[in-house]
């Protein structure tokens, strides 16, 4: 209903603008509107999907939009009433453009090149039909900072994407977080009086969600300074990200580039992330990850986890990161669960990554807290089948460029190592790399050597049936 409304209030304005239009007349009866807002699209007609006017005034002429306004079924937010000053709270149009799109198949969202939108914390619900595309050009943007966010909407998310099966989220255009404000706040560290960090309301939002929605596709998008996670996915299936740009200032915190969790079948490939915090962090319930061609730095490297926090189960299994260059990071590939967790991570392979001037290259950390006084208990997420083959390239020296530090109670098991080169980058070569309670095998010798993976299966795993259940 809400397009009929918008339909009447603006009709006089459409036709007051679009004066070379001929083919709708300012006389539409009332009762053909709201009998039906759009035609029906015909099954077999391309260009069926197109809407009534008002929404597309510049379908009639040759485009000077050239591309996507005149393929099939093009929704361009423009023609929404979208005004694209970089001022304007463009949500509505946003809305009712996407509305009208997802009721057909196979349609474009466009968001145009040469235009800035400003839209408010917005949710995109489907379901809809399959195959539409969300094709942004131009550049999107929240309202900037938390201090003109509108009370009620949420200061979790921004952009979110829910229930929708068969999305493409694409184009050369920007997403700007404008993050600066949200990472200024007091409650950020350092962020308070004389560096300190204040106590006080903190949610900053994801810029881009996709929540229980499978079949997605994210690709060429340049994204960057968002307030928190860049993307998050989570109870999502079927993802495939592809040729992403995402860009935040090193000190920016919690801003990962990709977040995924509860969410399986993804593909991550031939992007380049630099940004403040993970550039790709993996959370409990994902299993068949592929990643691949990955540029990473500065920020905190490839890291499965946290997991386990609050003594939860955490199953995390198959993940591939292969053909990767991770450059100025506090950590490489990272797995990092809390005391007190249970479940497993397990079947992760790392192979063919290139580290530069990287502190951890290699790191598994059973005993990650943030909070004071974390103290050791009896259960933990247990680690088991990792494969690191083929990691090369240069350690910052503060660490070690290798670090197993694996539970008391849950050892580490069948951790292989293959093909290792890890070199200085500047200084002396750190000879010890940090083992604590960790199985499994060299197959190569490694540099620098390793002696301390401990061979077989311990009996405290062997015994407990339940470790790492996951079922
Ligand atoms: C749009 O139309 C122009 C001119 O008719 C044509 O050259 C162009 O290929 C079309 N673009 C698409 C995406 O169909
Ligand atoms: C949508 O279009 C695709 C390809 O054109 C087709 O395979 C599919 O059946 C269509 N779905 C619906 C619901 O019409
Ligand atoms: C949210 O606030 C805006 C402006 O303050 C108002 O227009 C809108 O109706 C509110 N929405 C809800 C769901 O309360
Ligand atoms: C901040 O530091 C300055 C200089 O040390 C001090 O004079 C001032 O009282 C501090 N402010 C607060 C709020 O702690
Ligand atoms: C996703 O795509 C696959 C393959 O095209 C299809 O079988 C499936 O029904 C789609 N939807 C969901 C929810 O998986
Ligand atoms: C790897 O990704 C970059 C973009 O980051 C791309 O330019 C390059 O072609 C990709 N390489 C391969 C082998 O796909
Ligand atoms: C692991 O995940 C890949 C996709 O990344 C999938 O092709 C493969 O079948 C999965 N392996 C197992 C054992 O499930
Ligand atoms: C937890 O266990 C590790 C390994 O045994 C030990 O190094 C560390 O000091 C312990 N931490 C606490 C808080 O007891
Ligand atoms: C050890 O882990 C590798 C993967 O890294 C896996 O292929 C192999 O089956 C595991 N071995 C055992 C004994 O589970």
């Amino acid at each position: 209903m809400s397009f009929v409304c918008f339909f009447l209030s603006t009709q006089g304005r459409w036709h007051h603008h679009h004066t070379k239009q001929k083919h709708h007349t300012p006389h539409h009866k009332t009762s053909e509107i709201s009998a039906a807002p759009f035609p029906a699209p015909e099954p077999s007609s391309p260009l069926a999907p197109e809407p009534l006017s008002p929404f597309t005034p510049e379908h009639s002429g040759p485009s000077s939009d050239g591309n996507a306004d005149n393929s099939t079924g093009a929704f361009n937010v423009r023609n929404f009433g979208a005004v694209g000053d970089g001022v304007t709270d463009d949500t509505k149009a946003f809305k009712m453009a996407w509305d009208s799109a997802c009721q057909f198949n196979s349609s474009v969202l466009h968001v145009p090149s040469g235009f800035s939108f400003v839209i408010q914390s917005t949710i995109f619900t489907g379901p809809c039909q399959g195959g539409l595309v969300f094709q942004v050009d131009g550049t999107l943007m929240p309202p900037d900072g938390p201090d003109v966010w509108l009370e009620n909407n949420s200061k979790r998310q921004w952009l979110v994407f829910y229930r929708i099966d068969g999305l493409s989220l694409q184009g050369s255009g920007l997403i700007d977080g404008r993050g600066q404000k949200w990472w200024d706040l007091p409650c950020k560290p350092h962020k308070g009086i004389n560096r300190t960090t204040l106590p006080g309301p903190c949610d900053s939002p994801i810029a881009i969600r996709f929540f229980m929605s499978s079949n997605l596709t994210v690709q060429g998008l340049t994204v960057k300074d968002s307030p928190q996670f860049h993307f998050r996915f989570d109870g999502c299936r079927n993802v495939h990200v592809e040729s992403l740009h995402i860009t935040a200032p090193a000190l920016s915190p919690n801003t990962d580039g990709i977040h995924i969790e509860n969410t399986n079948g993804v593909e991550i490939y031939n992007s380049v992330i630099s940004n403040g915090d993970d550039c790709v962090s993996i959370g409990s319930g994902c299993y068949d990850v592929d990643i691949k061609n990955l540029t990473c730095g500065p920020g905190h490297g490839i890291s499965i986890g946290s997991l386990g926090n609050h003594n939860s189960r955490a199953c995390v299994s198959n993940i591939t990161v292969r053909d990767s260059v991770i450059k100025a990071s506090d950590n490489g590939v990272r797995i990092k669960t809390w005391q007190g967790g249970s479940g497993a991570v397990s079947g992760i392979t790392f192979i063919n990554i290139h580290m530069e001037n990287v502190r951890n290259p290699i790191i598994i950390d059973q005993f990650y807290c943030l909070v004071k006084g974390c103290t050791n208990l009896t259960s933990a997420v247990y680690v088991s089948d990792i494969l690191y083959e083929s990691i090369k390239g240069t350690y910052d020296i503060r660490s070690p460029p290798m670090h197993f530090a694996c539970s008391d109670s849950v050892p580490c098991t069948n951790i292989t190592l293959s093909d290792i080169e890890l070199l200085p980058a500047k200084g002396d070569m750190v000879l010890d790399p940090f083992c604590w309670n960790v199985y499994g095998d060299m197959e190569t010798l490694t540099i620098p050597p390793v002696s301390c993976l401990m061979e077989g299966i311990p009996r405290t795993i062997l015994d407990n049936k339940d470790m790492g259940y996951c079922g």
